[in-house]
């Protein structure tokens, strides 16, 4: 089922609470599908390397072979705030007179402890990533599929909305640029002095800048936001907190538009290994039911707890044969 709906789209997000399965079901699925003959492509944002440890291939920045069809990639955050700010710091720096240096390197230290900061810089990568490996350069897309690993935080529907906010933020700051461009053109036209078209052409480089994030994260928040391309999977254990919170994204993700095409209810206990496991799966039952009758339109997925860690490829595999 899972599998399933990989097969159908070009973008997979899987997210979900921490620890509940969603960079096993990642690799699981993307392996799957890289089997299957789809150039596949999984991206992480967890800074703890989990991706990497699952493959036993250390991942960075840029795309590292996992198995034949298959590479993976890991967004490094702070690496990506560091950055974000550098750029941010030169364009502001030429925006502002020589003595405020000191003030805007202050406003940058700030910056970087800012959430905001973090999740800005982090999308705005993720953008180009996904957005990269799905259009290609030159006609050929990169991948055939992209699987995102999603950060194991509350913020994942707030995520998917920024590239919407953001990008109606830039195009405000754009269009206040374009009077100011045009206040330039003026000065010059009364009389060109070496000042006013340094400034122009500083002008032309922000604004060359802001215009490439703005059209990186609407790239994204299209194909977000189209059911055909995209669908969001969500993880999670079978349990009373897990299935109220589903609800919540569930409805989150909704109302911005992405489809929410399953219900990965993972780690689901033997009813055949003792009577501990069987009364816990019972528990489990009474959850999973207020979840079906939550959410009846969404396919459901149940994943079995496998009595060993899944690692590696094989383990992988162990755990896809079960039926994804
Ligand atoms: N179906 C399963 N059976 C047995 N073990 C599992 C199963 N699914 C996941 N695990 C194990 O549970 C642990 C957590 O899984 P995983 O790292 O995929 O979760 P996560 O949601 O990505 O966590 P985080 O939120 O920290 O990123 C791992 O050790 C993994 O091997
Ligand atoms: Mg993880």
């Amino acid at each position: 089922m899972l599998l399933n709906l990989a097969a159908r789209r070009r973008l997979l997000l899987l997210g979900g609470k921490g620890g509940v399965g969603k960079t096993t079901l990642a690799g699981a699925v993307s392996l799957a599908q890289a089997r299957q003959g789809r150039r596949t492509l999984v991206v992480s944002t967890d800074p703890a390397h989990s991706l990497g440890h699952l493959f036993d291939v250390p991942l960075g920045d840029r795309p590292a072979a996992l198995a034949p069809g298959l590479d993976g990639l890991e967004i490094d955050p702070d690496a990506t705030v560091a950055r974000h700010l550098e750029d941010a710091g030169t364009m502001l720096r030429s925006m502002m007179p020589a003595h405020l240096a000191g003030a805007v390197d202050a406003h940058l230290e700030l910056a970087r402890s800012s959430p905001g900061t973090h999740e800005a810089a982090v999308l705005d990568r993720l953008a180009a990533v996904v957005t990269g490996a799905l259009e290609g350069g030159h006609g050929t897309p990169a991948y055939d599929l992209v699987v995102v690993d999603t950060a194991p935080s509350g913020h994942t529907a707030r995520l998917l909305s920024l590239p919407e906010s953001m990008t109606l933020w830039m195009d405000a700051l754009l269009q206040r640029r374009d009077r100011s461009e045009r206040f330039g053109e003026l000065v010059s036209a009364l009389g060109p002095s070496a000042a006013a078209s340094g400034r122009a052409a500083r002008d032309a480089q922000i604004r060359e800048v802001i215009t490439r994030r703005r059209d990186r994260l609407s790239g994204l928040h299209r194909i977000l936001t189209d059911p055909r391309s995209c669908s969001f999977a969500i993880v999670l254990n079978a349990e009373r907190l897990a299935v109220l919170e589903t609800g919540e994204l569930h409805a989150q993700l909704s109302a911005e538009g992405v489809d929410v095409g399953a219900l990965v209810v993972n780690r689901r206990s033997p009813a055949d290994q003792g009577p501990q496991l069987a009364a816990r799966r019972e528990r489990e039952e009474v959850h999973l039911a207020a979840l079906r009758t939550a959410l009846p339109q969404v396919p459901l997925l149940e994943v079995p707890h496998l009595e060993r860690d899944v690692l590696g490829t094989e383990g992988l595999e162990a755990l896809a044969a079960h039926g994804l």
